[in-house]
């Protein structure tokens, strides 16, 4: 695949018809941090755009940056985000209760460094992941849990259930949202799952990214933004079903779905309910208030950043998040504004933010260094970053929450 490639069809239903919803502009890539001696060398844009499918509904980019530059070395590691380790401790407990006997075999796609599939052993499944980030896979397997370093797919999958039998459950959380080619997963589903199995998968949710207004989740590696709607179709042409949905709290607004094989598992009545509810998602009204509100919360937050500037109040920032470098660059804030960004990810420490290029410092620092204003790039965890971080507030130290409108915590 070439590095860039425009979407001409939509990748759920294959319509051409597309409505623009909002274009940020050519990007850098969100999770590409750069090194400090590097700094000079030219970096890749690519632009970001969203529009929507007007035959299915699916939100989707203009364009796919080949998953070999995004996904092999990979700066997103889910276990040192502590709030991320309790909520995948509490799925493994959800899937052996529910769906999962002891000596099972769960597959996970995306499995990180291991954040889930670990706590999926102590508990007595089989399990093996599949990490196309070397780096993450090789944490995993470090740490005893089976990661294989490959793309998913249909050979993949015939490997894996040839070698360890069908899988009782295929878990993928955060990842639907990263593929290009769904029919290829479905296939690859298709070869790995048992009759019985189901297909479990968070994804963030299009009506929470819509109404919080949370455009900064835009960017590259997120090629989907789903519905309840176009995923149904999706697992449709897979001869599967969508069969139930919950709504989750995390990343700003989740959703966490359950497919099986068709005519498996009765389609629950919160499914029903849901897409019923979804009927505005088909027009374009929803979709045009969001591009204004975007608008205005970018204003917001240059106001309020200039506003506590003109009071004499130094600034940080907490989180070096891909969404939080969709936000620097659509906002035009750049290290003259926000000096650096304190991070838990040791392999972010040291580097700069892409296209922005502000330091990302070790957390300790935003003690050490104390700004007055703290700009939360990791807006997602507020709640839980206000009780680990009380010792910044403690020393008078007020967080600034960027979306939807900018406002002092
Ligand atoms: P997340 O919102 O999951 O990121 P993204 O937008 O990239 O999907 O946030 C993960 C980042 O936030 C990661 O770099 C670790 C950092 N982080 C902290 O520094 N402190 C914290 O308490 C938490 C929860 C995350
Ligand atoms: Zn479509």
């Amino acid at each position: 695949m070439k590095d860039l490639e425009s979407v001409e069809r939509c990748r759920v239903c294959g319509s051409a018809s597309f409505e623009p919803i909002l274009d940020l502009g050519a990007m850098p890539l969100a999770n590409t941090f750069v090194r400090p001696d590097r700094v000079a060398e030219p970096e890749p844009r690519y632009p970001l755009e969203l529009v929507r499918c007007l035959a299915c509904g699916l939100a989707q980019l203009t364009v796919v940056v080949s998953p070999e530059i995004m996904f092999r070395d990979y700066a997103y590691s889910s276990s040192y985000s502590p709030p991320l380790i309790t909520h995948f401790t509490a799925l493994a407990d959800e899937l052996i209760s529910r769906y999962v006997a002891k000596g099972s075999l769960v597959v996970e796609l995306g499995s990180n460094d291991g954040v889930l599939l670990r706590p999926l052993a102590d508990r007595g499944a089989r399990v093996l992941g599949i990490e196309p980030a070397a780096n993450l896979a090789a944490v995993a397997n470090a740490a005893g849990v089976e990661t294989w370093n490959e793309f998913f797919g249909a050979g993949v999958a015939g490997r894996a259930a040839a070698e360890r039998g069908r899988a009782s459950a295929i878990v993928a959380n955060n990842v639907l949202a990263h593929i290009d080619d769904l029919g290829e997963l479905l296939t690859g589903i298709d070869a790995l799952l048992a009759d019985d199995g189901v297909f479990v998968a968070e994804v963030p949710y299009l009506r929470d990214l819509l109404s919080h207004v949370e455009y900064d989740t835009i960017y590259h590696e997120h090629l989907s933004y789903f519905a309840l709607g176009p995923l149904a179709a999706l697992f449709e042409r897979g001869e599967m079903a969508l069969v139930d949905v919950a709504r989750l709290p995390i990343h700003g607004g989740s959703i966490r779905i359950l497919a099986a094989r068709r005519g498996r598992r009765q389609v629950s009545d919160a499914l029903r309910a849901s897409l019923e509810a979804e009927a505005d998602l088909m027009t374009s009204a929803p979709y045009a208030e969001f591009a204004r509100r975007v608008v205005a919360s970018r204003m917001a937050l240059r106001g309020l950043l200039d506003a506590e500037r003109a009071s004499g109040h130094s600034l940080g920032g907490y989180g070096a998040t891909a969404k939080g470098n969709t936000l620097l660059s659509y906002c035009g804030l750049g290290p003259e504004i926000i000096p650096y960004i304190a991070d838990t990810t040791p392999y972010k420490q040291g580097l700069l933010t892409p296209g922005t290029h502000i330091p990302v410092v070790p957390e300790a620092e935003l003690l050490a260094r104390m700004p007055d204003r703290t700009l939360l790039l990791a807006w997602n965890y507020a709640e839980a970053i206000l009780e680990r971080r009380k010792d910044y507030l403690a020393a008078g130290g007020r967080f600034i929450h960027p979306i939807p409108l900018a406002r002092l915590l």
